[in-house]
């Protein structure tokens, strides 16, 4: 609705026509992950993963950058686009894998390493990224790894779910860094087998973030973008059993409205546990708010976005 103009009338201003003002006005581009609540992903002006919302960080020209995702997002997009604002709406939006590899520890985990190559999941602080070799996200992950010399030892870090995968992906040995994903470790086997006794022609596509005893069950494992072509076009199912964040059942339902899409839940009945805590902080108030204050902004000193840019611009250029 926008603004009323009866006399007498209270002025109501719709939330989304100051936002779209704020956005015209600062020359702002709105990037949302998947993950966001439906309302944030409708008005972006891109939705993606981790990868494609990082190459729309870097390939935009507006003024400022509004990341409606999570901190290490936001700040990969200041990594590869310094001279632009990047605002996230809510600071506090970390990530769990993030926080369970402090760059200090990952420092000396490479220091008694030497020689190894040490390959870092997008999902790590700016300090990590700069002691790293390449950085993966989950769409290109493979092929990172599979560009390391055979005989160089590796390192992964942070999520030993995705590294598990990785090594039975790619047949190299790796040694991994114990960190996990709160929302990806929440999934229950129980409930998935449940799900598939009641669907048995469901298909079901998880995240590699997923523990090992739930990736068995997959028919399709990949990143979020992954999981959304596959549900909406493989002509082998109509009904998916959805092992992510629920937020992208948002993207399947507008783009195969004819399917059905399941999300799996957590352990605990009582808390929306699947659902990214950190992502959900994100909300369109503050969205309003960090249009028309510039605040929260990301920045970092120039040391440490150089050094934290070089394994970045290594995995851009595996393509
Ligand atoms: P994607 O790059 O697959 O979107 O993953 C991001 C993420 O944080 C998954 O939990
Ligand atoms: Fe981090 Fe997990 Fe949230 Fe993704 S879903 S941002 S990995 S805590």
């Amino acid at each position: 609705m926008s603004a009323q103009t009866l006399p007498g009338a209270p002025v109501e201003i719709d939330i989304f026509d100051e936002i779209d003002e704020l956005r015209r006005s600062r020359n702002a581009v709105i990037l949302a992950h998947y993950y966001q609540d439906p309302d944030i992903q409708d008005l972006a002006d891109h939705i993606g993963d981790s990868l494609q919302l990082a190459k729309a960080a870097r390939d935009t020209d507006a003024d400022v950058i509004l990341f409606c995702g999570v901190h290490f997002m936001a700040e990969t997009a200041k990594i590869l686009n310094p001279d632009r604002i990047v605002l996230i709406p809510d600071m506090k939006a970390g990530c769990s894998l993030a926080d369970a590899a402090p760059a200090k520890r990952v420092a000396k985990w490479k220091a008694d390493h030497p020689g190894a190559a040490l390959v870092s999941y997008i999902n790590c602080s700016a300090g990590v990224k700069a002691l790293s070799d390449v950085i993966c996200t989950s769409s290109n992950a493979v092929r990172v790894i599979e560009s390391i010399p055979a005989d160089q030892q590796i390192l992964f870090c942070p999520d030993k779910n995705l590294g598990r995968w990785l090594i039975q992906q790619t047949g190299r040995d790796m040694e991994l860094w114990p960190g996990s994903c709160i929302v990806h470790e929440t999934f229950s086997e129980e409930k998935l087998v449940g799900l598939k006794i009641r669907h048995p022609d469901a298909k079901v596509i998880c995240h590699p973030e997923c523990e090992p005893n739930l990736l068995r069950y997959a028919d399709h494992i990949g990143s979020t973008s992954s999981l959304l072509k596959y549900a909406t076009t493989t002509q082998d199912a109509t009904t998916f059993i959805v092992g992510t964040e629920p937020g992208i059942l948002h993207q399947m339902e507008k783009a195969a409205p004819d399917r059905t899409f399941l999300p799996l839940p957590g352990m605990d009945e009582t808390c929306a546990c699947n659902e990214c805590p950190h992502m959900r902080r994100n909300t369109l108030e503050k969205i309003r708010d960090a249009l028309r204050d510039l605040q929260p902004r990301i920045e970092m000193p120039e040391d440490l976005r150089l050094a934290s840019l070089a394994p970045l611009q290594r995995m851009m250029d595996l393509g």
